[in-house]
């Protein structure tokens, strides 16, 4: 069995590698439509609005996985998030966390949904994500960050924000469980979990994105065992 950490590995190679039930959750976030690299729609220059967007890597590891990782994943954990429930053919129960970007923008979606195993009712986080345009906190996610300087750093053409996996964290994550995230992208759950002090398994199939993410995670690990440092001291 894999020990606690983050992999740069496909995760059903990652998820035979665990007996069943045997996290407590599994937050996780995988590719659901055939590519953000084949459409190129991100990383693209907006000339008609004259918005310059972000210049992503593409990433060619995109692949929309099927009912075989659906039913691995409900092998390996108790309890399940799904972002993107509503774009697979799966029978998922009926909790829902819905995640409203309280966006202005007409191009992309206002929000983002997630099946949640752990209630049978519909969650609402608001937290502003649109571009440059980010949220405050957890708990004023609706107003906008007025220093931008402070923002958070972007990654990953589908990154989600770190309060996004802190307010999970907190609603949903009990002491002493530990979790699963078979799609970790820029690491931003992963950043979380450290923080939280939660024990996790993540996997990035993408060698470069792995890299980076990496990088991420690491770089947060050290500024707080400084502040730890600080702290004893
Ligand atoms: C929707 S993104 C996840 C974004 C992430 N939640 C974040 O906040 O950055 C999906 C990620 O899954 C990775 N991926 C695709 N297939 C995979 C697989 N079989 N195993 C592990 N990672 C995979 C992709 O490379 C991509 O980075």
């Amino acid at each position: 069995m894999l020990n606690y950490g983050f992999y740069n590995m496909n995760c059903m190679d990652g998820m035979r590698e665990f007996p069943d039930k045997f996290f407590d959750i599994a937050v996780v976030d995988p590719p659901y439509f055939a590519g953000p690299n084949k459409r190129r729609y991100y990383g693209r220059s907006e000339s008609t609005t004259l918005i310059k967007r972000r210049e992503y890597d593409i990433i060619d590891t995109w692949d929309v996985p099927g009912m075989e990782y659906f039913d691995e994943l409900i092998r390996v954990s108790r309890h399940q998030i799904v972002w993107g429930c509503n774009y697979f053919d799966y029978h998922f129960g009926s909790g829902r966390i819905v995640w409203d970007k309280c966006r202005s923008n007409m191009t992309f979606s206002d929000a983002e949904i997630a099946y949640c195993s752990l209630h049978d009712t519909v969650k609402t986080f608001r937290y502003m994500w649109d571009g440059m345009m980010q949220g405050k906190s957890v708990d004023e996610g609706w107003i906008q960050k007025g220093n931008k300087k402070t923002n958070e750093h972007r990654i990953h053409p589908t990154q989600k924000p770190i309060d996004l996996y802190r307010w999970i964290a907190r609603e949903y994550i009990k002491p002493g469980w530990n979790v699963l995230d078979t799609h970790t992208g820029s690491a931003s759950s992963l950043i979380a979990y450290h923080e939280a002090g939660i024990r996790y398994v993540g996997f990035e199939i993408n060698e470069k994105m792995y890299q980076k993410a990496r990088k991420r995670l690491k770089e947060v690990e050290n500024q707080l065992s400084i502040f730890d440092l600080g702290v004893k001291r």
